[in-house]
């Protein structure tokens, strides 16, 4: 069930919906808020992996920038839109991971649409059976949707989002300034 907590509060600079439930977990809407990941992620978390689209190239990095002093940040570029959900990006990102040696204790932050919101989440759900996730969504339907129910996962030579999980993120932060760069056709949609 999703709550909010900022009903009846106007001036609120960030909408908190509270998903509750075993893996109980917020969804922040508002400005500026992406920058607010290392709160989300704790200080156990030692190493981040962010798992971005080629489209958002530098804000991942200035993303990046900002969780540098507290965790050693690197950087997955996934290919762009549906090709990113196969299990060769899957590969990708774990190869990354094992060769900077993740832990149980690390964490993935998925930074994009629902494509790269997808495979961030099936990759975190996977990783030694399941490390920290963070998502945050930079499309419309990435912000309604696909990010925030906690459902990842990739494509086969079969069909859509075949092979996945179910895996809740720590949190969601909804940044509505990503959206300033979203083509006008990507917000219709
Ligand atoms: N998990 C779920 O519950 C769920 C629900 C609905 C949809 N989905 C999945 O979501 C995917 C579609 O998501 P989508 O519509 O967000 O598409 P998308 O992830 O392919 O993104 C659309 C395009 O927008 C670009 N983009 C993303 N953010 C941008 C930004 N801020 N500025 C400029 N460009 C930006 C991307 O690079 C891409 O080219 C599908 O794979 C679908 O299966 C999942």
């Amino acid at each position: 069930m999703i709550q909010d907590s900022a009903a009846g509060e106007p001036e609120s600079e960030t909408t908190l919906l509270e998903v509750s439930g075993a893996n109980a977990y917020g969804i922040r809407v508002g400005r500026g808020i992406r920058f607010g990941a290392g709160e989300l992620l704790g200080p156990d978390v030692r190493r981040v992996l962010i798992v971005h689209q080629p489209t958002l190239a530098a804000a991942a990095a200035e993303l990046r920038e900002s969780l540098t002093d507290r965790y050693e940040v690197l950087l997955a570029e996934i290919p762009d839109a549906e090709a990113a959900k196969r299990v060769e990006v899957a590969a990708f990102c774990w190869q990354i991971m094992g060769q900077a040696d993740f832990t149980r204790s690390d964490a993935v932050i998925g930074f994009g649409g629902g494509a790269a919101t997808d495979l961030a989440g099936f990759v975190a759900a996977t990783w030694l059976r399941g490390v920290k996730l963070v998502q945050i969504p930079t499309t419309v339907l990435g912000m309604v949707d696909a990010a925030i129910g906690g459902k990842t996962g990739i494509n086969t030579a079969e069909g859509k989002n075949l092979v996945g999980a179910f895996y809740a993120p720590v949190g969601v932060l909804c940044d509505l300034d990503t959206l300033e760069a979203l083509p006008r056709n990507d917000v219709l949609a």
